[in-house]
């Protein structure tokens, strides 16, 4: 099958670079010229690295990247399968652009959309056929990282959601189902990891550095939540973040912090700026953290609560299986253990103990327990056995 890929920026190079691995033939469209040859040549680096660490063979390199047609017409989609829409994050161009891609291509030619805010309902709309749209949502480095969110809009057919789920899976990728709600899995369980360390940022528990200590020496997890904004970039970060709390009639649970809005604004970005929440100039002094046990136990129990707190919510509203909602913590953002097993292992209990006590202390509708973690508890419940 001919696999089409619209969009030749950082997802759709990484998309195509997967499924000329898997062997199929691909046809990469982008208006900008320029672009399709940044992404034809940083294909033939990451090529020539592989074949240095003896992971693919010259041979191969050279059948992988002999597979893809770089093109500006989208009429070059003609005789493709699916059609994987990787453009900028716009509902308006994405939306004129599906409509062409309807007519370009034939009748079981499944159409998705890799957007991560934007709801695939609403892109599935303009299609006259909106049962072969889908959401293929994968993960920044497409190549690297195992986990795809596979989301079918109300439209979607149960048959386009199997030949799209065993297209990505026959990649060696985890797909994932989960429901056409505001950040999918991933983007939506995640939001605690910056918001709860944000909010305890701004109440002058702990500094920047002091917060990343302890969420990776004792939480474990490999990058400390301003190490990873300051690498997504807090604009970028901050925009999801505002995304996700409109789309969820602004809930709460979900309000974007200051802090980040402001470090935004002066451009402090993260890395790619050479400033964010860390100064990242060579001669730059590097603050050290507070390795004080108990307060580091604090910091992570806090965040760790509220990130399992809204794992168990996005399983009470059914947007995932728990075997998703745990796959997908893993496998998407390299959490060092799923959040609901993790719930098994601190005691459900003692989960719910540690919100309520926040709740009472804040009175702050963010902190409120998940009816289902509620009701696990009092029936003495576990996720998994
Ligand atoms: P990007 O800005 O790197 O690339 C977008 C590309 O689309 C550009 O090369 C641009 O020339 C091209 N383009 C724009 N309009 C076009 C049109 N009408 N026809 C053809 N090409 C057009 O963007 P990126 O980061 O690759 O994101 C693409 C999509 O993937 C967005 O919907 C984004 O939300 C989503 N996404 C991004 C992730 C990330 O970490 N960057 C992760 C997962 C999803």
């Amino acid at each position: 099958m001919i696999v089409g890929v619209l969009g030749a920026g950082t997802m759709g190079s990484g998309i195509v670079q997967v499924a000329a691995q898997n062997g199929h033939d691909v046809v990469l469209v982008d208006l900008n010229e320029q672009i399709l040859s940044k992404s034809r040549e940083q294909l033939k680096k990451i090529m020539n690295r592989l074949v240095e660490k003896e992971r693919v063979s010259e041979k191969e390199a050279i059948q992988i990247q002999q597979r893809i047609t770089y093109s500006k017409d989208v009429h070059d989609f003609a005789d493709c399968g699916i059609v994987i829409e990787a453009i900028l994050e716009n509902l308006e161009i994405k939306s004129k652009v599906f409509t062409q891609l309807e007519q370009i291509t034939g009748n079981d030619c499944i159409l998705a959309s890799n957007t991560s805010s934007l709801s695939i309902a609403s892109i599935g709309a303009v299609l006259e056929d909106s049962e072969k749209i889908i959401g293929i949502h994968f993960f920044n480095p497409a190549p690297l990282m195992p986990l795809v969110e596979i989301i079918p809009a109300v439209q979607t057919s149960a048959d386009t959601v199997v030949r799209a789920k065993a297209l990505i899976d026959g990649w060696g990728k985890v797909t994932v189902e989960c429901k056409d709600t505001p950040g999918f899995i991933v983007n939506r369980v995640a939001r605690p990891f910056y918001g709860e360390a944000l909010r305890i940022y701004e109440e002058g528990v702990a500094d920047f550095a002091t917060i990343d200590w302890a969420m990776t020496s004792i939480g474990g997890f490999r990058m400390g939540p301003f190490t990873l904004m300051d690498y997504i970039g807090n604009d970028v970060n901050y925009t999801v973040t505002e995304t996700v709390f409109a789309a969820f009639y602004y809930d709460p649970r979900y309000k974007p912090s200051f802090t980040q809005k402001r470090h935004s604004e002066a451009g402090y970005f993260g890395r790619k700026s050479g400033r964010g929440y860390y100064d990242y100039a060579e001669d730059a002094i590097k603050n050290s953290p507070n390795e004080d046990p108990v307060l580091g136990k604090q910091i992570f129990e806090r965040i760790l609560v509220m990130l399992v707190n809204e794992a168990v919510d996005a399983l009470f509203l059914n947007i995932g299986s728990k075997e998703a909602i745990d796959l997908a913590m893993t496998k998407g953002v390299n959490y060092p253990k799923g959040l609901l097993s993790w719930a098994d292992e601190l005691g459900l209990d003692n989960v719910l103990s540690k919100l309520e006590e926040l709740f009472h202390e804040y009175g702050e509708d963010r902190y409120r327990p998940s009816p289902l973690l509620r009701r696990m508890v009092m029936k003495g419940e576990k996720f998994f056995e």
